[in-house]
């Protein structure tokens, strides 16, 4: 089975596997802080996702944020990036708006994006140069939008952290309006249709992107770092997903501001 239908079916199922898992009691623990919470669920539907991958495809390498794949050092053959769970507070504290991830790069070059709204059941998936879908309807190239008459993905955190915050508060006095929904797979496809202009993060990981830089680059938006550069698929950084018009206006913020690129620089290191 071609790597594009099956990596549809196995999101679907690994979706179905979170819905019937819910419904049973699940740990939650927290990793790095006391609000970075994981639970049994990403733990189980990570090795779902894994686990059916190898069966169908032993040569293949995948990463997945809850510990899989953490000797993959470089992107040769076909390489999945898994996030099982985006959105993980929504998970415990909502019981929706979280999201399943899948990246697949063929020798570091995208390949194809998946990405699950468990909850709405709503597939989003695009094979690299042939368009991205919500289920089986094509999603439509973006329109170019100006900030003032925008709204953007953006999560408070940022703006008031020390280093950085100055910047990020500028962008908000100049949007129409900020929305934070928790999700970075979520805010990729809401990019991608238009819901909001862009989405801005200070840092994410590879995880967090991978799926939704292809899906939302079939519609014609771009993904780089905030100062514009390109991303590497194995790193963490920060990330400036929109429409080609708007990107290029909220690029200008963050380059043109020393003390946020000093910042960015300590965090990120130099590309
Ligand atoms: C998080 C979500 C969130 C973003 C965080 C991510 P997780 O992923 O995507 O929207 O702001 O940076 O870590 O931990 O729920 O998989
Ligand atoms: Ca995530
Ligand atoms: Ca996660």
């Amino acid at each position: 089975m071609e790597i594009y239908e099956f990596g549809k079916e196995l999101i679907s199922e690994a979706g179905d596997f979170i819905r019937g898992r819910m419904l049973e009691d699940f740990r939650v623990d927290a990793k790095l802080n006391p609000n970075d919470l994981v639970t049994d669920v990403d733990h189980e539907t990570e090795a779902f996702i894994y686990e059916r991958i190898l069966e169908h495809w032993p040569e293949h390498r995948i990463i997945g944020e809850e510990g899989h794949g953490t000797d993959v050092e470089d992107t040769r053959g076909v390489l999945w990036i898994v996030d099982p769970i985006d959105g993980t507070l929504n998970f415990v504290h909502q019981l929706q708006n979280f999201a399943i991830s899948i990246g697949v790069y063929i020798d570091g070059k995208p390949y194809a994006g998946f990405i699950l709204d468990v909850m709405n059941d709503n597939l989003y998936h695009a094979l690299a140069g042939k368009g991205a879908y919500k289920n089986d309807v094509r999603l439509g190239r973006m329109q170019d939008t100006h900030l003032a008459k925008s709204l953007i993905a953006l999560n408070s955190n940022w703006v008031i952290k020390e280093g950085i915050g100055h910047t990020f508060t500028e962008v908000v006095k100049d949007a129409r309006s900020t929305r934070s929904y928790g999700s970075a797979a979520l805010d990729f496809v809401n990019t991608a249709q238009g819901i909001v202009s862009a989405a801005l993060f200070f840092r994410l990981h590879p995880w967090d992107y991978a799926a939704g830089m292809i899906i939302l680059a079939e519609t014609g938006g771009v993904t780089t770092n905030l100062l514009g550069e390109e991303i590497n698929i194995l790193k963490k950084d920060s990330v400036l997903a929109g429409n080609p018009g708007i990107h290029e206006e909220l690029k200008q913020y963050f380059t043109s501001d020393e003390k946020f690129i000093a910042s960015h620089r300590k965090a990120h290191g130099e590309k």
